[in-house]
């Protein structure tokens, strides 16, 4: 009897073992997937970033802190983004177009609606005020209020801080006098 136990024990034993070492061997192959090749992904090259922080002119700087108050604390590159706002209506350089608004070069200390050559509205025609920071910023928070039947169809620029940027920009860019 005893024997015979054992004999079954061991028998039991090693088909368990067998067992336990089949699954194993079934699936030791499975490159399948983990062989594909890399796709060929498009090459996307890293755009340049190198573009230049844009440098402080000097002369500018000192432009800008020849200003009155607030201008000659104003941000000239928040003032140049601002003017993207204006840029599709208004050139500032010297001699430059007249475009759906006149050319903005030399605003500061002229009289409104002066530009010649640009066909302005009846109303700023009329205005007979001269072009100073706060007339400008009068003008910008709401275009329409300040001078009603004017034909700069804008909705202006809402924020102060931005406007006094803006207003700093362009007295710097537009070779105008400094003053007011
Ligand atoms: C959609 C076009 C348009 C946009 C945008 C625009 N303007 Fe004008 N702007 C005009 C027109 C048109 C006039 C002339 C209005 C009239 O004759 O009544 C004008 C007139 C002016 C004048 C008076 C010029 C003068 O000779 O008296 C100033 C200053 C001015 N704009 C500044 C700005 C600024 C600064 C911005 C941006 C914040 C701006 N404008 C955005 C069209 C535009």
């Amino acid at each position: 009897m005893r024997r015979v136990t054992s004999g079954l024990v061991i028998i039991a034993a090693t088909a368990a073992l067998a067992a336990c070492g089949q699954p194993a061997a079934e699936d030791s192959g499975a490159t399948s997937n983990a062989a594909a090749p890399p796709a060929a992904a498009p090459a996307t090259a890293t755009a340049p970033t190198s573009t230049p922080a844009p440098a402080v002119d000097p002369a500018k700087s000192a432009l800008l802190a020849s200003l009155p108050a607030p201008y000659n604390t104003g941000d000239l590159e928040n003032g140049q983004k601002q003017f993207q706002l204006c840029r599709s209506c208004h050139t500032i350089t010297e001699g430059g177009a007249n475009m759906t608004g006149p050319n903005l070069y030399g605003i500061f200390g002229r009289t409104a609606g002066t530009v010649e050559k640009f066909r302005y509205s009846e109303p700023l025609k009329a205005a007979g005020f001269v072009w100073d920071g706060a007339k400008l910023d009068q003008w910008l928070a709401d275009p329409r209020g300040f001078l009603p039947g004017n034909r700069m169809s804008f909705m202006g620029v809402k924020d102060a801080k931005n406007r006094t940027d803006l207003i700093a920009y362009l007295k710097v860019e537009t070779g105008g006098k400094p003053g007011g």
